[in-house]
């Protein structure tokens, strides 16, 4: 179970009881967000547990289970027995309306969406917030009786009892999630909850969850040493940040440079982390390797599996040099675990930075050391800035696994890799000097292997093309093409043609996404 790790400092902690919701990590990071300690504990944990802890409140998370059915979790007697603060959220309250002697049953039909919450009675949860909230609701049971001693507080349409409280004690119960952003005023609710009802202190930041990390790093791993595959994106950058204050050079990085990277990036990556920060860092120069597995290859699919595998095999042989690793670090973030978690098996641990290609041989028996596991990429990158990275690394677009193979259409050649690089340069830095490139999420150049004609001064010009691709998107599951002014995309045009001689013609991609993806392949 994934924890925010325990804390020296007497600050005030408000215990989030997990009962396999996959927004349980969204609670705790909102309460992050207000400046307050949590902890996530699953709901069968020991009692002395949660005694040690001394929670301000606790909150009950959501859960696929149906408490209609018998022998699904309940809310250990600890909990009753603490007598402080109680928020129950969709599982949670159905569990604690059920355990206190209401009923729930199995609604006709499952509510999965938005949903106008009708408040009906003063609860201090919605102090200062309007009679009518547009709330999330991801629910097949709700609440068909109060329990004893509880008021309604708010329904909606499908939902009677959406909001209950206890009439004396300080003990609540929500249908909806207020921890979801599509919730309005849910992180308002949920303060209300810490501050009001729990009186919590603002008395968590940044820095503190860092001094816990590195605590717990050094906990974990002991006098070991702990490899780590750095890629220069913001996750294994982070965390090898993280792992060099907490192990100094105990930690030993691996670079590999495949050949396909964008245009310096292999230089700034051991720049900032060999030279500036001192990190132990092996850089293994493996774009030849890389080339001659890719020739002749032109699917797509099987260009991402031979990048992968290279990947693995030249990070395995860097290893198997380094003597008495026990620990394999990784910048997995929380999405990263939700995404993974519906694949065959939950534990199904893979290497990060090509997630999408298997993962280390087995033989290496090395136990796993994931930091970041349940942050979210804002917070990650908070937590760079805290570690003194630039925010030129941290804030860089995303960039795919399988780099530049998957952005050269085709097979990949050494000679288009460099025309690649040199396009994919130009049109980044016109980006950053017309302060464009924040303002799209993703943008790059595609190689496009077809012969156009152009006229360069006197001479025809019979050569490729580059594609330009710029998007907007929150999530990177649908994006919009970026509407970049036209005289910027004509100057990019002029400097690409005019100082790639491999270069007769310059589109730009007005596709969005769907039905197109961002990548060309
Ligand atoms: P698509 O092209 O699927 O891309 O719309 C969505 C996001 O995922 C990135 N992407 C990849 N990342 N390995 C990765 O690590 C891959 O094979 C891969 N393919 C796409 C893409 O850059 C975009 O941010």
């Amino acid at each position: 179970m994934t924890h925010l790790g325990t804390s020296k400092k007497e600050i005030d902690t408000i215990l989030v009881l997990d009962f396999g919701s996959q927004y349980t990590q969204l609670i705790a990071r909102r309460i992050r967000e207000s400046n307050v300690y949590s902890e996530i504990l699953p709901w069968d944990i020991k009692e002395e547990k949660i005694r040690s802890i001394n929670p301000k409140g606790i909150i009950l998370s959501g859960g696929p289970d149906s408490v209609t059915n018998s022998y699904t979790p309940r809310i250990p007697q600890i909990v009753f027995d603490l007598e402080i603060p109680i928020l129950g959220i969709c599982y949670g309250m159905q569990t604690l309306a059920e355990q206190m002697g209401g009923q729930v049953i199995s609604a006709d039909h499952k509510e999965f969406g938005h949903s106008e919450l009708q408040i009906t009675k003063d609860c201090v949860l919605f102090d200062g917030l309007q009679k009518n909230l547009n709330v999330w609701m991801s629910h097949g049971d709700q609440v068909q009786d109060l329990p004893d001693d509880f008021e309604l507080v708010a329904s909606t349409a499908t939902a009677p009892i959406a909001v209950m409280q206890h009439e004396t004690k300080p003990i609540f119960a929500l249908q909806f999630h207020p921890e979801v952003t599509h919730t309005e005023d849910g992180q308002n609710v949920l303060d209300n909850y810490l501050f009001k009802v729990c009186k919590a202190q603002k008395d968590w930041k940044m820095n503190d969850l860092i001094t816990q990390r590195i605590e717990e790093i050094k906990n974990q791993v002991q006098d070991n040493k702990v490899l780590l595959g750095l890629s220069g994106g913001v996750d294994s950058s982070v965390t090898a940040a993280l792992l060099h204050q907490a192990i100094g050079n105990k930690l030993v990085c691996v670079f590999v440079d495949n050949g396909l990277l964008r245009k310096g990036e292999a230089e700034e990556v051991m720049n900032t982390f060999k030279e500036n920060m001192s990190l132990n860092v092996i850089k293994s120069d493996s774009e030849e390797v890389f080339l001659r597995h890719l020739k002749g290859v032109t699917d797509p699919e099987q260009k991402r599996k031979i990048i992968g595998r290279t990947f693995i095999d030249v990070f395995d042989s860097e290893a198997t040099k380094i003597k008495n690793i026990h620990f394999l670090a990784q910048g997995t973030i929380y999405p990263d675990v939700i995404e993974s978690s519906g694949s065959e098996s939950k534990e199904a641990r893979v290497i990060k930075s090509h997630h999408n290609v298997g993962g280390l041989p087995d033989e290496m028996e090395m136990d796993l050391v994931e930091p970041l596991r349940d942050l979210f990429k804002d917070e990650v990158r908070r937590m760079g800035v805290e570690l003194g990275l630039s925010a030129e690394m941290l804030n860089r677009h995303p960039f795919p696994g399988p780099g530049l193979g998957v952005r050269i259409l085709g097979e990949i050649t050494k000679e288009k890799t460099n025309v690649l690089k040199e396009a994919d340069y130009i049109f980044i830095q016109e980006l950053i000097k017309a302060d464009l490139y924040n303002k799209v999420s993703q943008a790059f150049a595609v190689y496009l292997p077809i012969k156009s004609v152009g006229v360069v001064g006197d001479e025809r010009r019979y050569a490729e093309v580059i594609g330009l691709r710029a998007v907007e998107t929150v999530d990177f599951m649908t994006a919009r093409w970026a509407h970049l002014p036209y005289e910027f995309l004509e100057h990019v045009s002029n400097r690409i043609v005019n100082e790639i001689e491999e270069v007769s013609r310059v589109v730009y991609d007005i596709s969005s996404k769907p039905p197109a993806t961002i990548e060309w392949e």
